[in-house]
């Protein structure tokens, strides 16, 4: 997996195989189909069921004032919110473009509430373009949920394209887990993370056209300032099949160590796909290392490759688990959690749970009281005890030593 088809991009960022490589369908000529459905205007969260996502181009977007909920901004006001495109703004950058924290206010808009934000600014040289900007703005227009990144509007004067987003203050989940210094998530909040990302994964597969996600991996896992999960990046998420398809044919988009094999080699597109994705950043959680590792020895390069199959070998697995969570998990929780992640990245893609399964076993070993734990890792004793709710409501408790744990 990764070394069959050519990059346009990074290891870590989303790639795309060369048109003709694979079956190509133009996605932006799906993206220009006029709408067949009525157009979804309430700001409140959809009933997945009733939910279909019609789809407006450039001209659209500018002509109207899009979608209900979503401001326009210009490219001035765009200008003042990231004081000038400052360089200490910068959150991050990726395929897209650079990414700038902002604010808008009454400075920058008269009788704006002032609002925190993330502006997206596309870079023109870039290999991403109108499309992927489309189809954030199309996709995350009407799509609204708590684990979702919630836009809060756009810019498209001339040839610029920006998206704006709420402002996820603890950064993506990639950063918490292999960039931060001396510091870890907890099993809880790992855990936590993982449940909130499912739910969100969830929601886009259960719309009454599903909707796959396509770049599920650390870094579009974005936290608030509570830690809550939400999925960023809707640039490359697709309708699903419907009615008797079994697929949609696509070039091959995504991330290098998290696309589903059967989709690399096909270019056959299913709601499957992400769950693969997910059961890939689910390891990188447990295990501590990131899905793709060329500083390890080679046969470890691939994490998937390497840990999968030592997931339900319950001695090796104790061995393999992130050594900084040690003792804050039972080995039940852990060898349940193992054994889904295992499920998630089997190569034949029916032998994958669905979304809403993985929710419910997720939900299942939630620790009962987070923020006990949390007051008791921040408290470094020496020695706590901290509670985990197993399915039969019985507490497992277990004693952790040292107190070198973040909160
Ligand atoms: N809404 C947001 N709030 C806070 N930080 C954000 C937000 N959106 C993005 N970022 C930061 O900007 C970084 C870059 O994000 P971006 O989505 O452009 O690239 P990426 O996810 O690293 O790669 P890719 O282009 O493959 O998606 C993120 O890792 C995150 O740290
Ligand atoms: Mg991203």
């Amino acid at each position: 997996m990764g070394t069959c088809f050519s990059s346009e991009f990074d290891e870590q960022h989303s790639f795309q195989t060369k048109p003709g490589e694979i079956q190509p369908s133009s996605t932006k000529n799906a993206l220009k189909t006029p709408p067949k459905q009525t157009i979804l205007d309430s700001p409140n969260i959809r009933s997945p069921s009733s939910l279909v996502v019609i789809t407006k181009d450039v001209k659209d977007l500018r002509q109207s004032p899009g979608y209900s909920n979503l401001d326009i901004f210009t490219y001035d006001e765009m200008r003042m919110a990231t004081k000038l495109f400052r360089p200490d703004q910068v959150l991050g950058e990726g395929g897209f473009g650079v990414v700038y924290k902002g604010v808008i206010d009454e400075n920058v808009r008269a009788g704006y509430a002032k609002t925190e934000v993330a502006v997206k600014e596309l870079d023109p040289e870039g290999i991403q373009g109108d499309r992927e900007w489309l189809a954030e703005v199309n996709y995350l227009g009407q799509l609204q949920h708590p684990n979702l990144v919630k836009l809060i509007g756009y810019c498209c004067e001339e040839d610029h394209r920006l998206l704006v987003y709420e402002y996820m203050a603890s950064g993506s989940l990639e950063k918490h887990l292999f960039r931060r210094v001396c510091a870890t998530l907890t099993w809880s909040r790992r855990m936590k993370i993982a449940l909130d990302a499912a739910k969100g994964l969830a929601f886009l597969h259960d719309a009454e056209r599903p909707i796959i996600y396509r770049d599920f991996k650390t870094s579009n896992i974005l936290l608030d300032a509570d830690f809550n999960a939400k999925l960023s990046d809707f640039g490359l998420a697709k309708d699903g099949p419907m009615g008797d398809q079994t697929h949609v044919s696509t070039r091959v988009m995504g991330t290098y160590g998290y696309a589903a094999p059967e989709y690399v080699m096909s270019g056959h597109l299913t709601a499957r796909s992400d769950i693969y994705g997910f059961g890939v950043v689910l390891l990188e959680m447990l295990i501590g290392r990131r899905a793709m590792d060329k500083s390890r020895p080679s046969r470890e390069h691939n994490l998937v490759e390497w840990a999968r199959p030592l997931l339900v070998h319950n001695k090796k697995l104790v061995r393999i688990l992130d050594p900084r969570m040690e003792g804050q998990y039972s080995s039940k929780t852990a060898i349940k959690v193992a054994g889904l992640a295992y499920q998630c990245l089997s190569q034949n893609p029916k032998g994958r749970p669905v979304m809403s399964q993985v929710v419910e076993t997720l939900e299942s070993v939630q620790t009962r009281d987070l923020l006990q734990e949390e007051v008791l890792f921040q408290s470094g004793s020496r020695s706590v005890t901290l509670f985990e709710a197993a399915d039969s409501k019985k507490m497992d408790t277990q004693v952790k030593g040292g107190g070198e744990n973040e909160a």
